[in-house]
């Protein structure tokens, strides 16, 4: 007691300092959920874009839909907007599973066998298998995981005895970015399966010039399925912030790969996240990035936050019209653009 009272001159202090440092935090928390509404108010009106209807059942989700989450690397969420609708992944996933074979078989694997290079042709193009069909055996395969040929193949590099044992880790590895157990949309699986011809003659040809090593008709269902996985925004933003955070969920705490092999997936998201737009989107946010025609984006801001947002209706690269938008002004206005340097 004595020695409380000899220092109680510490006390208006330690408490002013308390004060300070709690109005900071708040106002820091503030900031960002402002952020978050004054982009959704901005744009919850805007027409433009539309649905992805390649694969028939995109055609028919609610084009109004729109959710924001953003996720910071100490576990804090921010939302508004639609958070319960879940929508296919779609492309997103290529990111997870590229995760996955990194994870398990080292940077190497992917880089050597499918590359990280963007192709400057369109997601599904099969130009670009025949250009990398020209440059393979030099060791250079002018490709990456986040292309359809690429993504194929590295579905096709997952480890497992049987089909469901590959299953397994990919839809394992999904679950635990996300911080729960996600389903598959069994009527985007369906739909797409009966529409996915082309994925199958690049998952054939993949094969043919030895990228695919396995069954390739097994890699393109299993593709198919986990582009089928269903998540809605504030799922999308925790599976960014967990890249954000050095591969550990900031949620759940579980270390979902290692920080070590985070980079590498970054690059390529960086690199070929928008496809042919991705210089653009790099250009103006500096963010990591992966969209999908289920119209979600994820970003990632290192070692500030994950932001995701859903909103159908695509631009002609392919990406949702207000997800780039919306995640441009946020993050923007949380200085989240990496390539400024920590502000
Ligand atoms: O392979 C496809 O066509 C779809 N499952 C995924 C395409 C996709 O999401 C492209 N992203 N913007």
């Amino acid at each position: 007691m004595t020695r409380i009272l000899r220092h109680r001159w510490w006390l208006p202090g330690i408490a002013a300092v308390v004060v300070v440092a709690c109005s900071q935090l708040g106002a820091q928390n503030d900031a960002t959920q402002a952020a978050v509404n004054a982009a959704f108010n901005k744009y919850k009106t805007l027409k433009e874009g539309k649905n992805a209807d390649y694969i028939p059942a995109l055609a028919k989700v609610d084009p109004n839909l729109f959710g924001i989450a953003l996720v910071t690397t100490d576990g804090k969420v921010y939302t508004t907007g639609d958070l319960t609708t879940e929508v296919s992944i779609q492309s997103i996933s290529k990111v997870f599973t590229m995760a996955q074979v990194i994870q398990e078989q080292g940077v190497d694997a992917i880089e050597k066998r499918i590359g990280v290079d963007a192709t400057g042709a369109r997601f599904n193009s099969i130009i670009a298998v025949e250009a990398v069909k020209n440059v393979a055996g030099t060791g250079a395969p002018e490709m990456n995981a986040l292309v359809n040929p690429g993504a194929i193949s590295a579905t096709s590099m997952v480890t497992g005895k049987t089909a469901d044992a590959v299953w397994a880790k990919i839809s394992g590895i999904h679950n635990d970015f996300a911080g729960r157990q996600l389903k598959v949309l069994q009527e985007v699986y369906k739909s797409e399966s009966d529409s996915n011809q082309r994925n199958q003659a690049i998952g054939a040809l993949m094969f043919a010039y030895g990228y695919i090593k396995t069954d390739w008709k097994q890699a393109v269902d299993l593709y198919t399925r986990q582009c089928s996985i269903g998540v809605n925004a504030k799922d999308l933003a925790m599976m960014a912030a967990t890249l954000a955070a050095k591969g550990k969920n900031p949620v759940t705490g579980k270390q979902v790969m290692a920080a070590a092999k985070v980079p590498p997936v970054l690059a390529v998201m960086a690199t070929a996240g928008l496809y042919d737009d991705s210089g653009k989107w790099l250009y103006h946010t500096g963010l990591p990035a992966k969209s999908g025609v289920g119209g979600g984006i994820i970003a990632v801001s290192p070692g500030k936050f994950g932001i995701a947002v859903v909103s159908p209706p695509l631009d002609d690269a392919g990406n949702s019209v207000r997800a780039q938008k919306a995640i441009t002004e946020i993050s923007n206005a949380l200085n989240g653009n990496p390539l400024a340097g920590n502000r």
